[in-house]
């Protein structure tokens, strides 16, 4: 539609491109909406989108969220148009991105995507009279995720102040990590511990950025500096898509693993356990009976709710 637009509480007919156009108010009225339909039933939801036809160009493989948003618009009483195969559409015969959204724009009343580069999602938006919601652009940012993971964490402890978390993993490359730390950086007092290879660690530049909007970040190189105090610990997978070079994605894919040794170690009680998935080894499949861990069950719930709450903000019935 237009360049990343602040949300100041108002999500209609708005591009959801990235968590620097969120302010606390946006993000508590996201919250709301999403409550507001997990207490609805069945039959209430499914006229929201009626009528309404939803776009979901994936150009990256996807499970999950090209899952959740396909189920949140069907359960809203929406259809959707879903182009997942590059392979199979005009990308294949040399189309552009450009082109592609003019064409999608005609059909939909909203354009999900998911695309390899950085900064495709804003190329759409500006071909796009209709909203377009950023799925993942390569390793840039993955806006609905980061808020299904701020959900998560506002659930269990109530509130987005003053929480110490972990994250692990590839932080250089991990754009659900991009967005959450820009989450956290809204609210007061959070502190964020980052574990990961020197090669995937965040630059200093960007730990000064967070740093000026509030969000305090630690570099953490051992496991055994992960503070016992954590409210949560976010997982994630070494991007291997973002590796030219396959040897440097053998010798740190594996630098990191959540274990029951170390969540016996460093884990307290009241902690939650997530990780945006697909894992891919780096949490011990022990760990997922744990009533802690949230990864296969509240944070994909939450997804889809997340998900609803947008969907029905953005071009549902008001
Ligand atoms: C993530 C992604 O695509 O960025 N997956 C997801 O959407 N939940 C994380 C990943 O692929 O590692």
């Amino acid at each position: 539609m237009q360049d990343q637009k602040p949300i100041n509480s108002d999500f209609k007919n708005k591009d959801i491109l990235s968590l620097s156009q969120f302010d606390p108010n946006s993000i508590n009225l996201l919250f709301k909406k999403t409550q507001e339909l997990e207490s609805q039933s069945p039959e209430e939801l499914s006229t929201i989108l009626k009528n309404k036809i939803v776009t979901l160009l994936f150009s990256e493989p996807s499970t999950r969220t090209f899952g959740s948003f396909a189920v949140a618009v069907k359960r809203l009483g929406g259809q959707t148009l879903e182009l997942t195969s590059p392979s199979e559409n005009s990308f294949a015969k040399g189309e552009t991105l450009e082109d592609t959204i003019r064409v999608l724009d005609n059909y939909s009343d909203l354009i999900v995507i998911r695309h390899p580069e950085i900064g495709s999602a804003d190329i759409a938006a500006k071909n796009a009279d209709a909203p377009v919601i950023n799925a993942g652009d390569g390793a840039g940012e993955h806006p609905t995720q980061a808020l299904l993971d701020l959900y998560t964490i506002y659930k269990k402890f109530q509130t987005l102040e003053n929480l110490n978390g972990v994250i692990a993993g590839d932080i250089k490359n991990g754009r659900t990590v991009h967005s959450l730390l820009k989450g956290l950086s809204l609210f007061t007092g959070n502190k964020i511990y980052l574990l990961a290879p020197d090669e995937l660690t965040l630059s200093q530049e960007l730990v000064s950025k967070h740093a000026k909007n509030g969000l305090e970040i630690i570099v953490i190189k051992t496991e055994e500096e992960i503070p016992q105090d954590a409210h949560f610990w976010y997982w994630t997978r070494v991007q291997k898509e973002r590796f030219s070079d396959q040897t440097q994605y053998e010798k740190v894919k594996n630098s990191f693993i959540l274990t029951q040794d170390l969540l016996g170690q460093k884990g307290n009680s009241d902690l939650i356990l997530m990780h945006p998935l697909p894992r891919v080894g780096e949490i011990e499949a022990e760990i997922d009976n744990d009533k802690r861990a949230l990864y296969l069950t509240d944070q994909i719930q939450n997804g889809l709710y997340v998900r609803m709450a947008l969907l029905t903000s953005i071009i549902g019935k008001s």
